[in-house]
Parts: C-alpha cells; sequence; structure tokens
C-alpha cells in the first residue's frame, strides 16, 4: 500500500514526464519546421557542404590533410571542423560561415577530448579502473566545461570499444574487456559531456565510438579485419555503443574495420538495420579519419562508389576525405544515390547544430571569461588529482614496503622520471604539455622538504633508437643518453645508493599506446628491466611505479620487485597523486578493467571466457588433450578486478534471500564487507553470474554488479545486490534477448578469480 504522500509525488512525477514529453514533442516539431524550412532554400551542393567535416590540420592521424578551408567555409561547404583549438581561430571560422556563406549556417566544431581537455585527467583504460562512475561522468563534465569556454560544442569521446587483446595500442582509449563495466562508463561519460541540455553552452555533444568492434582487430594489430560471431557480438561487443546511445549519445562514429565483410562505415546492416532500426538512434553519423577513401584500399570500389555507399549505408558526414563533397552530386545525377538520402543526411547535421543552440547564438560557445574560470582552475586541477589516486592499482605490496614514511631520501629513478609531456597519455591534443608537470616536479611539489628526492633517469626508455623515436611522437621527446648502458646505469645506482628506499618509474611512454601503437611485445622494455635488475641487486627496498596503456607481462617483476603500482598515465596530476598515494595520503582503490597476462601468447585472456568441452579440472594447470598451453598455465598473472589495498578486507558469508528466483520476482544477494586493517580504505565488490545450462554456451563468469565501499578500520558494511530476470538475458542462437530457466551461480567477491559462489534456479 502506498500512503497517500507516496501518491501524491508518483502523481506529480508522472505529470512531470508528461510535461517533460510535451516539451520535447514541441522542440521536436520546432526543430523540424526550422530545419525544413532552411533546406527547402538550400542548393544541393549546398546540402552536400553540410556533409563535410574538415580538420584545421592540428591533430592529424591521416596522411591527408584538408585544405582551403577558409575558401571552403565561405562556398557553404564545411558542416564541421575538428581540432581546431584556439578560440580566435574558432571565432574567425564561425564569423566566415555566419557572416560570409550564403545562408549563414552556423559550423560544428568537434575535438578528440577524451580524457579531459586542458585538465587531463587519466587515461580511460585508467578511469575505468576507479570503477567510480560520478568520477567518472564529473571528469567527463569538467571536460566539457573547459572544452565548450574554448568554443568547442562536439567531442569525440566516448571510446567504448571492448578490448581483449593487450598488444591492441587503443585498449588504453577504451574501458577495458568488460561488457557490463563497459556499458556503465559510457553511460556515464555522455552524461558528462551532455549534461541535460545540449544547448547549455558549458556542454558537448558526445560521439560514441569506433562503430563497430574496433577493438578486436585480428592479432591487436590496429586497423586490422575483425571478424565474428553475431553471438559474441550481441552479447559481449555491442552493449557499451547501445548503453552510450540509449544514455542521449548525440553522434556516433564509424570503425575502420571490416565487420563480417563489410567495412563499418559502408556496413548498412550496422548502420541502418542495427544502429537505427534496432536501437532506435536518431543522432548523426559521422565516418572515422578518412574511413570513406580507405573503402577503396578495403577493396569496394572507386571514391565516387565508395561515397555513395557509405551514404546509403547511413553515414551522414565524412571526416576529412571529401569523397562526399567531390562526387555525391555526380551520384545523384547518376542514380547511385538520391535526393532523399543527401536529405536525410543534410537533415541529421543541421538537427544537431539545432539541438546545440548554435542556430540560436554561433557563438555560445565561445567565452574568454569563462575559459579563463574554468580551464586549470583550482577545482578542476584537484579532481584530476583526485581521479588519478583512485585510478592507480597497487599489485604487489610485499611486507608493507607501502605506504612509505615521509623521511629521509627518496631516489626516483627511470626514463619516465623526468617527463612531464609524457604524464597526460595518449590522446591528449589539448594538453599543455610543456607546463605538465613531471612526476618528480610533482612528488616534490606535493612532499615539499618533508622528504629529500634525488633522481637520475636510469637508461633509455627503449635500447632502440628508431623504435623509441616512434614511440615517443607528437611532442612526447625522451631524450636519449648515447653512452653505454653500463655507465649509465653506474651513475644512477650512485644516486641510489643516497636513498632509503629507491622509487623505479619505468615501463611504457604515452605514445607506446593508442593508435597506430601496437606492440607484439607487452613486457617493460629489456633495457629497462636491466636497470630494474641492478636496482633491486642494492637491497634497498624498490617501489616499481608502472606506466603503461595497457596490461603488460610483468611475469618477471612481480616475482622480484616488492611492490608494485600501476600508475597508467594519470593526467596533469599524476606527480602529486603518485605522492599521495607512495607516502599514504590516499589509499589505493583501483581494480584492473583488464586481465594482465603471464605471457602475451595467452592473448586475448580474459576472465569471461566460455568453459569449452574440454576444460582443466580444478586446481590443475596442465591436462593432456584439455585446454591449455604445454608451457604456461591458463591463469593471468592478475586477474580482471584485481588490486590491492593498504588495508584488508574480510568478507562475511555470501547469502541469498531465496534460492528459486520467480519470473516478476527479485533476488537479494548480500555479504557482510569489512575493514580489517590499519587504514580506511576503499573497496569493489563484485558480482558475477554464471547461467549454468541453457540453449546456447554462456561464460563462466559475467560481471553484473558491483559496489565501491569506503571503510574506516574496523567498519563493516552489508551490500545487498537484486538481481532480477532482467540480470540474466542475454541474446540466444535467434538473436532473442531471453533469461531461460534454470540453475545460475552467483558469485561475489574482491576480483574475477576471488570469490564466493552459491546456486539459484531461475523458474
Ligand atoms: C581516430 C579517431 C579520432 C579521429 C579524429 C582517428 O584516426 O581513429 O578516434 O576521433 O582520428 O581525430
Amino acid at each position: 500500500m502506498k500512503t497517500h504522500t507516496q501518491l501524491v509525488i508518483l502523481a506529480c512525477l508522472a505529470l512531470g514526464i508528461v510535461k517533460n514529453e510535451a516539451f520535447s514533442q514541441q522542440h521536436n516539431n520546432d526543430m523540424d519546421r526550422f530545419v525544413s524550412e532552411l533546406m527547402s532554400r538550400m542548393t544541393i551542393d549546398e546540402k552536400i557542404g553540410q556533409l563535410n567535416l574538415v580538420t584545421a590540420g592540428e591533430a592529424v592521424t591521416g596522411s591527408v590533410v584538408s585544405t582551403d578551408v577558409e575558401s571552403k567555409i565561405k562556398e557553404g561547404k564545411i558542416g564541421g571542423i575538428f581540432s581546431m583549438s584556439t578560440p580566435q581561430r574558432i571565432r574567425a571560422a564561425q564569423e566566415l560561415a555566419v557572416n560570409h556563406s550564403r545562408l549563414k549556417i552556423p559550423i560544428i566544431f568537434g575535438m578528440d577530448v577524451i580524457h579531459g581537455y586542458k585538465t587531463m585527467f587519466p587515461i580511460p583504460l585508467g578511469l575505468a579502473a576507479s570503477w567510480d562512475m560520478e568520477l567518472i561522468q564529473e571528469t567527463a563534465r569538467i571536460a566539457a566545461m573547459e572544452a565548450s569556454a574554448d568554443g568547442l560544442n562536439w567531442t569525440f569521446s566516448p571510446m567504448v570499444d571492448i578490448s581483449r587483446d593487450a598488444r591492441w595500442g587503443r585498449i588504453s582509449e577504451g574501458s577495458g574487456e568488460d561488457t557490463y563495466l563497459g556499458s556503465r562508463i559510457a553511460e556515464a561519460m555522455v552524461r558528462g559531456y551532455q549534461g541535460d541540455d545540449l544547448a547549455a553552452h558549458n556542454t558537448l555533444m558526445a560521439c560514441v565510438k569506433h562503430f563497430a568492434l574496433y577493438g578486436a582487430a585480428e592479432a591487436g594489430r590496429d586497423y586490422n579485419t575483425t571478424d565474428m560471431s553475431l553471438h559474441r557480438m550481441y552479447n559481449e561487443y555491442l552493449p557499451p555503443y547501445k548503453a552510450a546511445i540509449d544514455a542521449g549519445a548525440g553522434s556516433v562514429m564509424t570503425a575502420f574495420n571490416d565487420i563480417n565483410g563489410v567495412p563499418a562505415t559502408a556496413n548498412k546492416w550496422l548502420m541502418t538495420d542495427v544502429l537505427r532500426n534496432q536501437w532506435g538512434f536518431t543522432g548523426f553519423v559521422v565516418t572515422d579519419y578518412t574511413a570513406v577513401n580507405e573503402l577503396i584500399d578495403h577493396g569496394l570500389g572507386d571514391l565516387q562508389e565508395v561515397s555513395a555507399l557509405s551514404l546509403k549505408a547511413g553515414v551522414e558526414m565524412d571526416m576529412v576525405g571529401e569523397g562526399f563533397l567531390t562526387t555525391l552530386k555526380k551520384s545523384l545525377d547518376e542514380g547511385k544515390v538520391s535526393a532523399a538520402d543527401i536529405d536525410r543526411a543534410c537533415r541529421l547535421v543541421l538537427e544537431a547544430k539545432y539541438k546545440l543552440g548554435l542556430f540560436e547564438d554561433p557563438f555560445r560557445y565561445i567565452d574568454d571569461n569563462r575559459a579563463k574560470e574554468v580551464i586549470l582552475n583550482a577545482e578542476h586541477l584537484a579532481k584530476a588529482r583526485t581521479a588519478a589516486g583512485k585510478s592507480f592499482v597497487l599489485l604487489k605490496n610485499e611486507g608493507h614496503v607501502l605506504p612509505l614514511k615521509k623521511q629521509g631520501t627518496v631516489a626516483l629513478i627511470g626514463p619516465l622520471t623526468n617527463t612531464g609531456a609524457n604524464m597526460p597519455g595518449t590522446w591528449s591534443v589539448s594538453a599543455d604539455l610543456e607546463n605538465t608537470p613531471s612526476l618528480l616536479e610533482g612528488m616534490c611539489d606535493a612532499l615539499g622538504n618533508q622528504v629529500k628526492i634525488v633522481h637520475h633517469h636510469g637508461s633509455n626508455l627503449l635500447e632502440d633508437a628508431a623504435y623509441q623515436e616512434r614511440a615517443t611522437m607528437f611532442g612526447r621527446t625522451i631524450p636519449r643518453d648515447e653512452r653505454p648502458e653500463q655507465e649509465v646505469i653506474a651513475e644512477a645506482l650512485a644516486v641510489a645508493g643516497q636513498a632509503d628506499v629507491i622509487i623505479a618509474a619505468l615501463g611504457e611512454s604515452s605514445e607506446m599506446s593508442g593508435e597506430s601503437s601496437s606492440r607484439t611485445d607487452i613486457s617493460i622494455p629489456a633495457v629497462q628491466q636491466r636497470l630494474l635488475a641492478k636496482l633491486l641487486e642494492t637491497g634497498k627496498p624498490v617501489v616499481l611505479v608502472l606506466f603503461t596503456g595497457r596490461p603488460l607481462t610483468l611475469t618477471w617483476e612481480n616475482e622480484h620487485v616488492p611492490a608494485i603500482l600501476n600508475v597508467w598515465f594519470g593526467g596533469t596530476e599524476t606527480g602529486k597523486a603518485v605522492a599521495d598515494v607512495l607516502f599514504g595520503d590516499v589509499n589505493p582503490s583501483g581494480k584492473l578493467p583488464a586481465t594482465f597476462p603471464q605471457h602475451v601468447g595467452q592473448v586475448p585472456l580474459y576472465y569471461s571466457h566460455k568453459n569449452t568441452g574440454r576444460p582443466l579440472a580444478d586446481g590443475q594447470w596442465f591436462q593432456k588433450f584439455r585446454s591449455n598451453y604445454l608451457d604456461v598455465s591458463n591463469d593471468p598473472l592478475y586477474p580482471f578486478g584485481y588490486g590491492l589495498s593498504y588495508t584488508t578486507f574480510a568478507y562475511g558469508e555470501l547469502t541469498l534471500s531465496t534460492t528459486e528466483l520467480q519470473r516478476d520476482g527479485k533476488l537479494q544477494v548480500s555479504v557482510d564487507v569489512a575493514n580489517t586493517g590499519d587504514y580506511a580504505g576503499e573497496e569493489v565488490v563484485q558480482l558475477y553470474i554464471r547461467d549454468l545450462a541453457g540453449s546456447v554456451t554462456r561464460p563462466v563468469k559475467e560481471l553484473k554488479g558491483f559496489r565501491k565501499l569506503h571503510l574506516a578500520p574496523g567498519q563493516s558494511q552489508q551490500v545487498t545486490f537484486d538481481l532480477t530476470e532482467e540480470d540474466l538475458k542475454f541474446y540466444n542462437a535467434e538473436l532473442e534477448y531471453v533469461a531461460e530457466p534454470g540453475e545460475f551461480a552467483v558469485f561475489v567477491g574482491t576480483n574475477a578469480r576471488d570469490v564466493q559462489e552459491k546456486r539459484f534456479t531461475l523458474q
């Protein structure tokens, strides 16, 4: 029974919904009328012009760069510009459009604002390790506030490609291997960027990318073919894109790869059947960088043909390649595309501009005063420091080496010690690299004179100079030391000799992950490993502060180094955040969003694999004629969801409210979690399920819920997850989304490996 007050609240909520619906209906009608009227005055060339997205050439990721941008704006041949970074240039371009083009249609301005604009947050894989949706949403909100003040209104983010292959460099740009975690993060980011009102001057339109399956490139080689069953696509890879769209993402970017033999950028099934018809997407689709032109190399035809294919498949905007601009009119004349195809695309682009409020005020996003107030302000930097601290994952802490005491001398050794430009991480095109503090500078700043810090670069990043050059592009240079290795190490050891503790700042440079940065060997480069071995020989405590944009193979390090803190690339405030965690002001709480393998030969390695018909018996690592390797066990080095804390957490017994879940019922899964150590700390309690028998094979575990707890020493808290039929659904062989009756296992624990298990039955 509901009380009177509850009924009144419900009625008001219902009225609110009706009112909101009425409002949005009115908005849509107004938009339709406005866009239709405008389109009635447009020539075919002007319509095609709206489909053209050019780059200002400041951050290019392909060999083609846009030309004659100014004259094209005046001629109405440009719908959008991206990677134009200064407000002065954006204002000038917008002025050209609204004062000098015939129809005065404003331009949409995009950029890859991926993990921050000027205030840089950890790389997306690092943010995912926080498992903190509120925090992730806030980082996207801050990025939108800063970028919009500088005139931008569109970001090419979130990147929600599931990736289970650590060789693929772009695993750093997404949320890792898991469908459920990835979907929650996708929603949080869209909400953060877009807020409640796209037309607000401080929000950005999101662009979910790369649609679709880009993270499944064969052999982890960037831009490579993907080939995947529909079963896997629907169950594992597509949900995060859908989650972003359900959260309201205004645009979608195509992927470079092919899917089932048809490249994504020409894939009608993907962009029309799935995206529009099945998912109800109403925004616009933009290609990735020159992806239309690349259809020629994919083998689909000449530029005219592939441009027509792509438009008809469901693309609305062509990034950089100008296939649309230069061929669509001819295709229209020859009957290869219809006027309706062009109208559809033009309408959706104009609608996006309408939703952003650009017709009302084309300059609403450029605000010098607001830029001064918000960009890199103290509040944003504080959030960046918090976010970085929460992204770090403590992988090992033998003998409680950490936290360190704020006393004595610390030696900071390694090629990542004093390179500010590498701290923001990959895809930080708008970061001020010159003014980003290095690890050393940030740590000195945070610690003042409480701790004496001595330092040395210790080694080159990579032994091979040419490889190092490829790995430090875009201003991320790390100077080389061309002296013999032994001489450099000897110098570093002399510095380390002065210290009580050694902090080894090693791993990847920021450009060793990201686009076009795939690796076949995913270990710490050998020259750095040799340095690490020498540092360990000193007998002093060594803490490995690991920089990486991907899971690395750390088998040797895990065996020999007492403490390992994985800091990914933490953004502007990396150095301070590392000091916070190493010296115990912040207790690490990050949990891995991607499995760390023992050996690269195990890749792709992920927790939610299928059981196979020949699984290993419990406790065995090799059995003849079972699914395994001769040389390495199937186990990861660190499982998905893993991460240590300075405190300890004890889990009580897992209890279920019932072992029979009715179709319309609810099953409560509860556990008490206690902080049994000496530090306040955060724990991510994870819930997984397994469908034990079904019409199709199901993964051995699937994440279906998580809760992040903050517990003081001695404090305990009960966590309760509600499971319903909805959580047990999957796409069956006919691609129907169903929950099948039968027995399920439910697991709760601190990572995907260390869990308790109970069983229940769905009626
Ligand atoms: C990348 C996209 C990016 C685009 C524009 C491409 O090379 O794949 O993620 O948004 O460039 O910079």
